[in-house]
């Protein structure tokens, strides 16, 4: 070891000890993230917007990261069943000996993973998966992504006041995320005075279906709006395509949705067919604020002008802020899970998009949720417009006490 490397891992070291620390230097610098995300299967075109986010938060970060060094070690979640996921997570827990464990795209390998989380005792940040209940399977679980209750619920409500809607038929595939979108929607919506006609399973998370005999039941029934949730990826695409092949906007009934259907980076390739679909959610690449400015520029210097981030790569660029806040506030013992999820309940942050905080009850996020129109731009390309802003949304279910929802662990 040079004279140089020993006065520079002293000085380290003092570094962390004057921070309160006390522990070793080589603790206090390595910080080992667990990443489990599907790199096969449906998801592998979801997973790259996270990882682009991620290696994107630590080069415009890296003062703010300082003293500590982020190591991601990637399993691949492969199907979204959960079974290669509670693999992968006994794995970087046993084998690797990870920190924090991060990631879940699909609700399905949250959920699996729950019980590793629970005997692992380590800090596990959920940067997508939107199904309710899952912090409730874990007290180590702290999420930054969304639930679908959040944007469901505000969708149910817009369709009634804002779009005046009497009458809706749902289509949701058929797993955890779309059965809370259904509840939310339909609660909301009926509170609202609407009525839901029909709830129509369509397809499971695995593969995309041919969404033709779904959307055609939907048309038949003449409702004013058809409220659809799928996961992101080609499931959206098929949606919009479907919609617009069986003419149900001539037909008279609006396709509204959470904005899984409309994700940024997929938007352009939808084409006309999209323009004036009518979504809620909490991110979309053009809003309008300094942090999602500087954000969408960063990205696009990055990965090219016409790479856009979408609401995934979001979730996960604010699950590597909270974890950086969690390793500085614990002094680098972020190993302690009970401590760095402590130090983010309340946590609040200038998210791209919007304000953001860690519900300390619920260790959900509250964030704000945008109802959006998708319309073509003066530059010929197609954008989201916000019609409404409903500010500091808190999961729905929880706060309703709804099911699996109103057991806290
Ligand atoms: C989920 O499985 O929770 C999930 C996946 C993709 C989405 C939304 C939710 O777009």
């Amino acid at each position: 070891m040079s004279r140089r490397t020993i006065a520079a891992l002293a000085a380290a070291a003092a570094t962390a000890i004057a921070a309160g620390g006390g522990v070793s230097q080589a603790q206090a610098q390595d910080v080992k993230i667990g990443l489990i995300l599907p790199y096969t299967g449906p998801g592998a075109v979801l997973s790259p917007e996270m990882d682009k986010a991620i290696d994107l938060y630590q080069k415009l970060n890296a003062a703010q990261i300082k003293p500590y060094k982020f190591t991601i070690i990637k399993r691949d979640s492969k199907l979204p069943n959960g079974a290669a996921a509670k693999v992968d997570a006994q794995e970087l827990v046993t084998q690797e000996k990870v920190d924090v464990l991060a990631g879940w795209i699909y609700s399905p390998d949250a959920i699996a993973s729950a019980p590793v989380v629970n005997a692992a005792k380590r800090l596990a940040v959920i940067m997508n998966a939107g199904t309710s209940f899952i912090t409730n399977l874990s007290p180590y679980f702290v999420r930054t992504s969304f639930t679908l209750w959040q944007s469901s619920y505000v969708m149910g409500d817009q369709a009634a006041k804002y779009m005046h809607a009497k009458t809706a038929v749902v289509a949701y595939t058929d797993y955890p995320p779309g059965k809370d979108a259904l509840a939310g929607f339909k609660t909301a919506f009926e509170k609202a005075g609407g009525k839901v006609i029909d709830a129509i399973p369509a397809g499971g998370p695995e593969a995309t279906p041919d969404f033709t005999p779904f959307f055609q039941r939907a048309k038949d029934e003449h409702p004013d709006v058809l409220f659809v949730f799928v996961p992101a990826g080609d499931q959206a695409t098929a949606v919009v395509k479907t919609y617009n092949a069986l003419g149900m906007r001539a037909a008279g009934t609006k396709l509204i949705g959470t904005g899984d259907i409309v994700p940024d980076d997929l938007l352009q390739g939808m084409g006309e067919a999209a323009v004036g679909l009518i979504t809620v959610h909490h991110y979309n690449a053009d809003l309008d604020n300094p942090q999602n400015k500087a954000f969408v520029a960063a990205w696009k210097k990055a990965y090219g002008p016409d790479s856009t981030p979408n609401f995934t790569s979001v979730g996960a660029w604010d699950g590597m802020a909270a974890i950086n806040h969690a390793v500085h506030a614990t002094h680098g013992k972020i190993d302690d899970g009970a401590a760095a999820v402590k130090s983010l309940e309340g946590w609040k942050f200038n998210s791209p998009q919007g304000p953001i905080e860690i519900d300390p009850q619920t260790r959900d996020i509250i964030m704000n949720e945008y109802l959006d129109e998708v319309v073509k731009g003066s530059d010929g390309k197609l954008h989201e417009k916000v019609l409404v802003t409903v500010h500091n949304v808190k999961d729905q279910c929880k706060m309703l006490g709804i099911g699996p929802c109103a057991q806290k662990k």
